[in-house]
């Protein structure tokens, strides 16, 4: 097979493998739950812009560093850094091996409400958009539905690369797209949906803030699966004949288009529901979506609402395989131990360390709340402050990083020779110019900025 390059550690069969995988881990919750959330919160189009802004002009170059790391050194996260020479630099991928571990933790949480959302679309509970409260402070229930997923994940990851990952990402993710299309073109036919447009696509460039800013970085870093090694880690299943540059385009353009998608379907049913301003929250699409199913129809709605929320389930699944597999590559190849039995340990551990996250939507008040940040008035939960900690201000750090040693102690030239093995004239056209330009200063200054001011007015 074209494209492994060391059988003991599996490869993806083709490039369209490892593209297909590596957008199956960027697509997920980010796009679906997390990004038309943070787009409410964030004041509506001031953040859509922000956040393309992000992916194409800093996020894009990024990427490219870590898969050409991945691939150069054939290691996971945090050997990449010690097999290029750079021993002090695997500090980075031990800090991305941690936020790995903390994404996965809540987001096998969200995970549980999708799935436990597909058997209550199927048998036609609409109200429980309403309730979706009493849902998430059912913890026995979400724990049921968390633990199915995460041993999922586990039995997928524990088959190894090449026979898990692909087969699942190339069946789901087109329906997936089909049917967010189709509700998108259904979404827009509503009364009203046009304020929601409006809201998605006009920015109020007021709106734009150091948090809001923050916000869409984080959210960038967090949809294209960035800033923590699994790019690395995939990139090292990927060939040296294959093209960095348009694989990096393809799965970037999916998850942005993906999640640009989703967000003009949930605005449009927001606005046609009279649900704008209420603050939704994590909760924003469980409390907006089982309306928009029910005005379908009573038949096809149940439908149509249990396989959209089936399909959001495996796009989450291809996103926890991929989490799951950054602290295990790590384990088998340092440690050399068997990746069976250090996938359940791994997987099961992650899944304890998500029980907080569970508890604290209103069962245990300490964890309801958990942190009270001197930025706002109310404390936050156990899982907002992890999903702070670990997508909004470790993933950049982690970019912020990878682009200083890419550029600095990698060094820019010998990014671009491993680049231009499978693109020649990479480091000549204007692309790669830029990517090295960015590499070198504007993601170094831009994303080190934002996250320092930031943490800082939170804290301090
Ligand atoms: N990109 C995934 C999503 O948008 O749902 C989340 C994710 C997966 C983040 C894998 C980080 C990662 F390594």
């Amino acid at each position: 097979m074209a494209g492994i390059k060391d059988s003991s550690r599996g490869g993806f069969s083709n490039k369209i493998g490892f593209v297909l995988a590596a957008a199956g881990s960027a697509v997920g919750l980010g796009n679906i739950w997390k990004f038309p959330f943070e787009v409410s919160d964030g004041g509506g189009g001031a953040f859509v812009v922000m956040y393309l802004a992000f992916c194409f002009m800093l996020c894009f170059p990024v990427m490219m560093a870590e898969v050409a790391i991945g691939r150069k050194t054939n290691k996971n996260a945090v050997g990449a850094f010690t097999e290029n020479g750079h021993r002090a630099w695997s500090a980075l991928g031990k800090l991305g091996v941690l936020t790995g571990i903390l994404i996965l933790s809540f987001y096998n949480v969200v995970a549980g409400w999708a799935l436990g959302f597909a058997i209550e679309m199927f048998a036609g509970n609409f109200e429980l958009g309403q309730n979706f409260g009493a849902f998430i402070g059912n913890w026995q229930l979400n724990l049921v539905f968390s633990s199915i997923f995460m041993v999922v994940t586990i039995y997928i990851v524990a088959k190894g690369v090449s026979g898990g990952i692909e087969k699942a990402s190339k069946i789901l993710m087109p329906s997936l797209l089909i049917l967010i299309l189709s509700l998108m073109a259904y979404s827009l036919t509503q009364e009203g949906a046009v304020d929601g447009v409006v809201y998605y696509l006009v920015p109020d460039f007021n709106a734009i803030t150091f948090e809001t800013a923050y916000g869409a970085m984080g959210q960038a870093f967090f949809s294209l699966s960035l800033g923590m090694g699994a790019l690395i880690t995939y990139g090292s299943y990927v060939g040296k004949k294959d093209n960095i540059v348009t694989s990096t385009t393809m799965i970037l353009l999916t998850d942005v288009g993906i999640a640009f998608i989703a967000g003009l379907m949930m605005f449009a049913f927001v606005f046609s529901q009279g649900l704008q301003g209420q603050g939704g929250g994590a909760g924003l699409i469980f409390t907006v979506l089982p309306g928009a199913f029910e005005s379908i129809g009573p038949v096809l709605g149940r439908v149509i609402g249990g396989f959209f929320f089936v399909l959001l389930s495996f796009a989450a699944l291809t996103s926890t395989v991929s989490l799951l597999e950054v602290p295990v590559a790590y384990v088998v190849d340092e440690y050399e131990v068997r990746r069976e039995r250090t996938v359940w340990i791994v997987g099961v551990g992650i899944f304890l360390l998500g029980i907080p996250s569970m508890l604290g939507n209103g069962t245990v008040p300490f964890f309801t709340e958990f942190v009270q940040y001197s930025s706002s008035e109310n404390p936050v939960s156990f899982m907002d402050f992890i999903e702070d900690m670990a997508s909004d201000t470790f993933l950049p750090l982690g970019g912020f990083l990878i682009s200083v040693y890419t550029a600095w102690v990698w060094r820019g030239d010998n990014f671009k020779k491993e680049v231009e093995i499978g693109n020649p004239g990479f480091g000549d056209s204007l692309i790669g110019k830029y990517t090295i330009f960015a590499l070198k200063y504007l993601a170094p200054f831009i994303l080190g900025s934002i996250t320092v001011i930031t943490v800082l007015s939170k804290f301090f």
